[in-house]
């Protein structure tokens, strides 16, 4: 790992972390959506987030609402790179009746502690839940079963070494599964030397890709990319969902 990788990583650490536990919210002043207000935004549904503990849903981030697209693909067991609280892991459980099993992946051992108090309410939802605290730059380390499907709902862009990170989690993948990336992609060129710096990464854009080079970094890992779906378009960005598969052999 270099230096910037280093740094990247104990930046984006103490980060989530600090957020966590500063008591007035470290972003208070900070124009960043979040929380039940983003869950809102991005259309999660009502009845679920009802039933939220107070002060649970406070430290969300994700970048999009991926439980239509997971609904309709039915997978029997979930791998979230990059979980947070665990609230997508407690959304899926309960909004899947069939799900033997969800495991929940992150840098933050803060966030995940917050994960665990959420879950501690769900007692139900809980057994088919596990989280680890692992750091995604470093996959081939862990023993981690291969799930049918892969979420990372905001944290793939914060993945210094991408083409590592891929041949790492190409065997994560069931074959036949989906891997499903919410993040942003490049619309334009970033000006020149933005990506240099930690802090433009810890917000998601200082590590985007444009949509040429996801496709070359998925195929590489043989993978197949089967669509970028935009959802909103902020130049030089656009917010997608990426729609990854591990195709069987002979399709
Ligand atoms: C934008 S937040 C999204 C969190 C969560 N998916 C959600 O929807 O609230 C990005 C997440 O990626 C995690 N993360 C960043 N770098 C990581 C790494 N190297 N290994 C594991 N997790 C990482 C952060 O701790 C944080 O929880």
């Amino acid at each position: 790992m270099n230096n910037f990788a280093k740094q990247l990583n104990l930046a984006l650490r103490q980060m989530y972390d600090k957020i966590c536990s500063c008591e007035d919210g470290l972003l208070s002043p900070v124009a960043i959506d979040r929380g039940i207000h983003l869950l809102k935004n991005l259309s999660y549904p009502q009845t679920l987030i009802k039933d939220l503990p107070p002060g649970s849903g406070d430290v969300a981030f994700p970048c999009a609402n991926p439980l239509p697209r997971i609904i309709s693909l039915a997978p029997k067991t979930i791998l979230d790179l990059g979980c947070g609280t665990a609230l997508d892991a407690l959304f899926c459980v309960s909004s899947l009746p069939e799900l033997q099993r969800l495991k929940g992946l992150d840098a933050s051992s803060k966030l995940l502690a917050k994960g665990e108090e959420l879950l501690r309410h769900f007692p139900a939802e809980a057994e088919k839940i596990t989280l680890l605290q692992v750091d995604l730059n470093h996959l081939s380390g862990y023993r981690i079963e291969a799930s049918e499907l892969i979420l990372m709902n905001g944290s793939f862009n914060l993945i210094y070494d991408k083409v590592k990170f891929f041949t790492e989690l190409a065997p994560l993948l069931a074959t036949g599964g989906t891997l499903l990336i919410y993040d942003f992609i490049l619309t334009e060129a970033l000006p020149p030397g933005f990506s240099n710096e930690v802090d433009n990464w810890l917000w998601n854009i200082g590590g985007a890709l444009n949509s040429a080079e996801f496709k070359k970094i998925v195929t590489d890992a043989g993978l197949a990319l089967v669509e970028i779906n935009e959802i909103e378009r902020i130049d030089p960005v656009a917010r997608c969902e990426i729609i990854i598969s591990h195709e069987k052999r002979g399709n």
